[in-house]
């Protein structure tokens, strides 16, 4: 009996949290942006973790990593509007507003780089495409987030 409310409780709050995280994604970009980069993130850690030889070589988990660069590529630039300059802890740069082209332009090549690594058949042109491919994340991060 407890056993079977308690799988209830857990079910009820996991529906719940899905539903919610739909709702905030479609109506506030600085959350869609800081997830769609959270996700970027945890890529960049599979990614490491192939390229160190910590994880083995394994094309498909490869071209994952390269495919949640080249979604979020596509993504971000739609995700700043003139509402979402400031609040929801944003680590958005204004430079962003001021410097739209430069700004797209960044996540074009971004995405360029991480297209070049959807073919690699080795550890070896893992590593060199996921190392070219994550110098744009400190490149665009100095000029387009501020430190906090
Ligand atoms: C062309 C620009 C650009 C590139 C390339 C880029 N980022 Fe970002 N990133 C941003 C911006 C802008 C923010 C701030 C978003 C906000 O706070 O509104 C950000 C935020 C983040 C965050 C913080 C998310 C949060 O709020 O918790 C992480 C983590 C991150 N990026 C990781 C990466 C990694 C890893 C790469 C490279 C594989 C990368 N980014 C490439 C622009 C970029």
């Amino acid at each position: 009996m407890i056993r079977t409310a308690f799988v209830a409780a857990v079910l009820g709050v996991g529906v719940f949290g899905i539903g919610l995280t739909a709702v905030v994604a479609q109506s506030d970009p600085t959350t869609e942006r800081r997830n769609t980069m959270k996700g970027v993130g945890a890529a960049t850690r599979d990614g490491a973790a192939i390229a160190k030889g910590e994880v083995p070589f394994d094309a498909a988990k490869a071209q994952a990593v390269f495919k949640v660069y080249a979604d979020a590529s596509k993504k971000m630039p739609g995700l700043f509007p003139d509402s979402a300059k400031t609040g929801g802890d944003t680590t958005a740069s204004p430079k962003i507003w001021e410097d739209q082209a430069g700004f797209k332009a960044a996540f074009a090549k971004f995405e360029t780089d991480a297209a070049a690594g959807a073919a690699v058949a080795d550890v070896g042109g893992f590593r060199t495409a996921f190392g070219n491919v994550t110098k744009n994340c400190g490149t665009c991060h100095e000029t387009y987030r501020i430190k906090k």
